[in-house]
């Protein structure tokens, strides 16, 4: 059988895909590219090759990570191995501007956004725009970098100021702020070109920093949550911020499946919001699937199983039948 290699940087987000592959049977091998030694004349293995490097990895102290990978996946394409979500893709992960670039060009609305290159051209890429408006990371995940400005004094005193966060990339963007229908964001899975299930996400306690793995940080002084950026609600103790987004099925699935097969996009995450002027804004690719255990327990089929059957069918491509 064709073994699967998992690349990626993070061991502790692997054991729900590590349980999808027993579950279906297949052999598989994690690469976890943190560091290395890469010789240019050896010959990889056979095999499929499933990149899942994400573009947080620095904040785990692994900034080698998107380095290595770059180099990882050059060569296997290289040497005509069969990547997913592959060298192309990783740049999409990257990037913001790559992203939303992607997403305009299949016609798929996305906020207004202006990239600043440098920290001294923040200030300047906001100059024409109306207030509200956030700040966020090119290279993102985990809501890096996403603030909200009521002024542009305001945005000025930040980027003057220790607080500063600087990207990894060097890249802040400017966006319009997406005043939202409800205090919801949607994320829709799409594996193998088909969509699995939406999740929602609750922006009232979960603010900006909506990431499925982490529960809120606990204030060691008073026990409860702490309240993220962005949050207008005291989210409680274990308090689930993701649930399975019911019924959903909007036309908008069928824009995402076309823009994730004309990427070649094979395993994403597409988020977006309603505004409560009933028009869908898509914000950020996420190209990974979906682990969040509340949200697995509840939908109707498993992404991960869902992309460890997607793999194996790559690996073991179904005999034609004969007529
Ligand atoms: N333009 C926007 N307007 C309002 N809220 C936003 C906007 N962009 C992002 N957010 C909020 O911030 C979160 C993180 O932003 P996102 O672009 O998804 O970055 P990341 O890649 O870090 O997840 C989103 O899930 C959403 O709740
Ligand atoms: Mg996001």
């Amino acid at each position: 059988m064709t073994t699967i290699y998992a690349l990626h940087e993070n061991p502790e987000w692997f054991p729900p895909f590590a349980h999808a592959f027993e579950q279906e049977g297949v052999e598989f091998e994690e690469w976890l590219l943190t560091d290395g030694v890469l010789d240019l004349d050896a010959t990889p293995p056979e095999g499929i090759f499933w990149s899942r490097i994400s573009a947080s990895s620095h904040t785990r102290d692994h900034g080698l990570s998107k380095d290595y990978a770059r180099a990882v996946l050059a060569w296997l394409e290289a040497h005509g191995r069969r990547t997913v979500n592959g060298r192309r893709i990783l740049e999409l992960e990257m990037s913001k501007v790559d992203q939303l670039t992607a997403l305009r060009a299949a016609g798929i609305e996305t906020p207004r956004t202006v990239a600043a290159i440098g920290r001294d051209r923040v200030v300047e890429a906001a100059r024409n725009f109306p207030t509200p408006f956030i700040t966020k990371h090119n290279q993102g995940g985990k809501g890096l970098g996403v603030r909200k400005f009521e002024s542009h004094e305001e945005l000025a005193e930040y980027v003057s100021s220790d607080e500063f966060e600087e990207p990894q990339d060097g890249i802040t963007l400017i966006q319009e702020y997406i005043q939202a229908a409800e205090p919801i964001i949607t994320r829709v899975e799409i594996v193998g070109g088909e969509f699995v299930y939406a999740i929602q996400a609750d922006t009232a306690r979960g603010g900006f920093q909506l990431c499925p793995a982490d529960a809120c940080a606990i204030d060691p002084e008073t026990g409860k949550p702490i309240m993220p950026p962005g949050a207008t609600i005291q989210p409680e103790a274990d308090q689930q911020l993701f649930s399975l987004r019911q019924n959903f099925n909007h036309p908008i699935i069928a824009k995402y499946e076309e823009f994730a097969r004309r990427n070649n996009l094979e395993v994403c995450g597409i988020e977006f919001i309603e505004t409560a002027d009933g028009r869908i804004l898509t914000y950020d690719v996420n190209t990974n699937t979906n682990y969040n255990a509340a949200v697995e327990a509840e939908a109707p089929r498993s992404a991960p199983r869902v992309l460890a059957r997607y793999l194996a069918g790559i690996a073991a491509p179904a005999e034609p039948t004969l007529l």
